[in-house]
Formats: C-alpha cells, sequence, structure tokens
C-alpha cells in the first residue's frame, strides 16, 4: 500500500476513557502516514472503538461491524480493526463470529497499534487481548479539540461493583507517574490548550499502586497531591478531573478543590442508588448518607459548585421503594446532571447471575420516572445562573446557529453567546447569562472582555 492509499476512519462508541484511547490510536495512525477520512466508505483502514457497558452499547458495534464485513468482501484490501471493550470481553471469539476482521484488540494495546498493524501487514490476523503493563504514551495524540484534552491519570479499576465490566475489560490499575502526567500537561500548555481533564474509572485510587507511603502511613502519590503538582503548568487554566468514587472521595480533596483556582467548582460523583441496601448489593462501599455527606461538605466549601452523578434503575431485586430512594436523593440533593440508566446484565459480572432481575417494561418506566425528575431538577439549578456573569472558555461554533459560539462555564454548562469563532477560540471570556434550559444557557459578552486568567 502506498502512502497516498492510506485512509483510516474510527469510530468511537464508548465513555472519555475511550475516547482518549481513540485520540492516541489515530496519532499513531497519522505518524504512520495514514489520513483521517471523514466517510467510513472511504477509508481502507476502519478502527472500531467499542465499548460493552451495557447490551445496547455492545449490539450496536455489531450492526456496524457487519456492514463493514459485507463491504471487505468486495474490497478485500480493506483492513478492519476492533479496539476497546468489547473487544477485550469478546476476544478471538470475534473473528469466529466476523472472520473477515484482521485485528482484536483490548484496551491496554491501545498504543501498541503500530506493531499490532504491522503483523496484520505481514499477513497475520491478531488478537491482543492479554493483560500487560501499559506503556508510556510515546506518540502524539491527534486530539478532537485544540482548547480542552483529556490527560489519563490511571488506568483499569480494582473495584468490583457486582454490575460493572469494567474492571473484566480495563485491568487493574497501572498509575501514570506524576511526572510522566506533568509532563504531557506541559506539552499541552505549549500547544495552546487551555483546559484538562484527568481521568481514571476510579480516580480517587490514583497513586495507590505507585510505591511511597507518608510518615503518616498513607500514600505518597494521590489525587490532591496531584493537582498540587501540576497546577501551575503554564497555559493551563482550566483543570478538571473524573470519575471520583463516594467510597475514597476525601475532604482534603475538597479543599484542595477550593484552595486550587484552576480547579473547576464541578464534581462528578456517581452514586448508583439512593438505597443502602442495593448500594449494598452493588458493592460499592458506601450509604447514602454517607454521599449526602460528601455533598454537604462540597457545599460548604464551594455553595456554587456543580454536581453531576450516574444512576442506575432497575438493579437486581430493586423494589419500588428503594427505587424511590434513588427519587428521594435526586429530589435533595438536585444534580446539574445525572446520567441515568437501565440496569443491563453483563457477561462476567455477579449480578447477571442473579435470578432477581427485574422485568424490561418495570425498568423503563422507572428511568422515565427517573428521568422526568431529572430535568426539573436540572432546570432548577440553572435558574440560578441567570442574570449571573459567568467565566466561559470558548470551545467551538455552535452548529446550529453560526453568529454563536460555544463554551462551558467552570461549572459545566454548555453556554452560547453571539460572537466570531475566529477571535475567540480557547478565549476565557466573561458572559451575563440571559436564558436558562435544563442544560444549557445563553448569554451575552460583557464589555468584550477577555479573562486573562482565572
Ligand atoms: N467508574 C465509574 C463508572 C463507569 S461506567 C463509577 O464508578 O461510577 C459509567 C456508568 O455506567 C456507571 O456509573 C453506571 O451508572 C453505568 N453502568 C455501569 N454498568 C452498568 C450496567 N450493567 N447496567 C446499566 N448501567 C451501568
Ligand atoms: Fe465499574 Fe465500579 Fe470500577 Fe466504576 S468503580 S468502573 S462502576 S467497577
Ligand atoms: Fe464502555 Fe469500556 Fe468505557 S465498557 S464505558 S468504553 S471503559
Amino acid at each position: 500500500m502506498t502512502t497516498s492509499e492510506r485512509r483510516y476512519h474510527i469510530t468511537t462508541f464508548g465513555c472519555q476513557m475511550n475516547k482518549a484511547d481513540s485520540e492516541r490510536m489515530a496519532g499513531i495512525l497519522e505518524d504512520m502516514g495514514f489520513e483521517f477520512s471523514e466517510d467510513p466508505n472511504d477509508a481502507n483502514l476502519i478502527l472500531y472503538n467499542t465499548c460493552t457497558i451495557r447490551d445496547n452499547a455492545e449490539q450496536k458495534v455489531y450492526s456496524y461491524l457487519g456492514r463493514q464485513a459485507k463491504r471487505k468482501q468486495e474490497h478485500p484490501d480493506l483492513t478492519l480493526v476492533v479496539a476497546g471493550c468489547v473487544a477485550q470481553q469478546e476476544g478471538e471469539s470475534l473473528l469466529r463470529r466476523v472472520p473477515e476482521l484482521d485485528l482484536v484488540m483490548g484496551p491496554q494495546h491501545a498504543n501498541r497499534l503500530q506493531d499490532l498493524l504491522e503483523q496484520v501487514f505481514n499477513g497475520n490476523q491478531v488478537v491482543a487481548t492479554e493483560a500487560i503493563e501499559i506503556i508510556e504514551d510515546i506518540t502524539k495524540p491527534r486530539r478532537d479539540s485544540a482548547v480542552t484534552a483529556w490527560v489519563n491519570v490511571i488506568y483499569g479499576c480494582n473495584e468490583r461493583c457486582t454490575y460493572c465490566v469494567v474492571p473484566n475489560v480495563r485491568g487493574t490499575e497501572q498509575s501514570r507517574t506524576p511526572e510522566a502526567i506533568r509532563a504531557e500537561i506541559e506539552e499541552l500548555g505549549r500547544q495552546g490548550y487551555k483546559e484538562v481533564t484527568l481521568l481514571g474509572q476510579n480516580i480517587d485510587a490514583y497513586g495507590r499502586d505507585l510505591p511511597g507511603v507518608t510518615e503518616s502511613g498513607r500514600h505518597q502519590h494521590t489525587l490532591t497531591d496531584l493537582l498540587y503538582y501540576v497546577h501551575d503548568v503554564p497555559g493551563i487554566e482550566r483543570i478538571r478531573f473524573a470519575t471520583s468514587h463516594p467510597r475514597y472521595f476525601t475532604e482534603r480533596l475538597i479543599r484542595a478543590c477550593k484552595e486550587l483556582p484552576k480547579v473547576c467548582e464541578h464534581f462528578h460523583i456517581p452514586f448508583q442508588s439512593g438505597d443502602n441496601e442495593l448500594l449494598k448489593a452493588m458493592a460499592r462501599g458506601y450509604t447514602h448518607e454517607k454521599y449526602r455527606r460528601i455533598i454537604n461538605t462540597i457545599r460548604e466549601y464551594m455553595p456554587d459548585a456543580a454536581i453531576s452523578a450516574d444512576a442506575i434503575v432497575g438493579f437486581p431485586g430493586e423494589t419500588e421503594a428503594q427505587f424511590e430512594n434513588t427519587l428521594k436523593l435526586v429530589e435533595d440533593i438536585g444534580f446539574d446532571l445525572l446520567n441515568t440508566a437501565a440496569y443491563s446484565p453483563r457477561p462476567g459480572t455477579p449480578a447477571a447471575l442473579w435470578d432477581n432481575q427485574l422485568s424490561e417494561q418495570v425498568k423503563s418506566d422507572r428511568l422515565q420516572r427517573l428521568n422526568r425528575l431529572v430535568s426539573v431538577k436540572a432546570a432548577e439549578r440553572s435558574q440560578r445562573y441567570l442574570g449571573r456573569v459567568e467565566e466561559v472558555l470558548v470551545e467551538a461554533q455552535n452548529p446550529r446557529d453560526n453568529t454563536q459560539v460555544m463554551g462551558r462555564t467552570r461549572g459545566n454548562r454548555l453556554t452560547f453567546f453571539s460572537g466570531d469563532i475566529e477571535g475567540l477560540k480557547g478565549k476565557l471570556v466573561k458572559v451575563k447569562i440571559t436564558q436558562v434550559r435544563a442544560f444549557s444557557l445563553t448569554g451575552e459578552r460583557v464589555n468584550e472582555s477577555v479573562v486573562a486568567s482565572c
């Protein structure tokens, strides 16, 4: 294949971590001389970076894959790659299901894409799903945004929530060193990025696999220490992190967020259920009282903090009264955003084998009831922005109205206002909020102002 014939397309199905992996794999492909092709049907290498968190995510992959497998029968030079969490879960059995596949690679192998593709170009069908120590990033990711960037700080997850496939497909926790993380953020600062989001499935576990303990016996490297360590990187104006786990969330971390001006007052702390018995069955390791205490403490330090979370309805055995405890928690706390899902039994997880599964009808009914409440509460939370001046980091043009630009407040609310993206992209701008909706805001720029730093 000559260089000019190398065109790749990546479709990403999963979470932020999956997206970050796609950006790194795209960087590797571009290093190898591939050019990005918007249209998958015009590409000769197609990579599906897959997700298996719920059954519908997995099924979507198979339908995409079926179409390209057919295309390959007419275009034998097409290279088909399945990466990510379905690849890890299914491994070799994916080759039996879709024999047209060239490469099946788990998430831990993302940085090895070049090596694996070379084996494919030598005529092999390759499966890479064995557990490995993740090699430190050597390539430059091709990032989707020029303003905000994801930075992995810990891979994998050592929790065993009884509904969740992530530990099976992402392996055990592996923290990157603070030096490697800082070096990546410094490079982002030099390239003009303004915001970074530190990523981990359970980011509060950061550092517990790294050597070193303090005199008081705690791990030397924690998320809190990491925030202090990377806070002064030049050029970076905002720092976020996700996902937080209520079991390990500390007051020390809350204090750091208050103290460090670049760390945004936005917390993503999934609670999953508002019922203690269910939390126990899920093996989450906290009670709803503890969760409420965490949110109260955050609000004592930062009264305006934005709080988002994830919740599952219809977990095996969930009674109407237990579901109502989830509604009550949502009612009491008032989330700025809540990602909700109906429980989906996943292969290789304990809860999938229990005999107290609920019907699809009950699950979807509860999901609708919860979603209605979430919209009402989010709209209430948006009200507090009305008339206020918010700092917005401009990311892009509004795709639905090219006289407007869009960006996010420190609390992560999507905000639109009139302006020209040419002059505003990557700028922190003061915006007076004139209209509020449940999940987004509209405003006007104040005095043509640009905030120098936050
Ligand atoms: N590490 C994060 C969650 C990662 S998965 C945490 O601990 O909170 C993202 C979300 O998917 C979860 O928060 C959960 O709400 C949802 N989820 C995970 N497994 C699920 C399942 N089997 N069925 C339905 N939703 C699920
Ligand atoms: Fe899954 Fe629990 Fe790990 Fe989150 S903490 S990724 S829900 S096992
Ligand atoms: Fe999905 Fe894997 Fe993320 S299962 S949610 S892509 S860790």
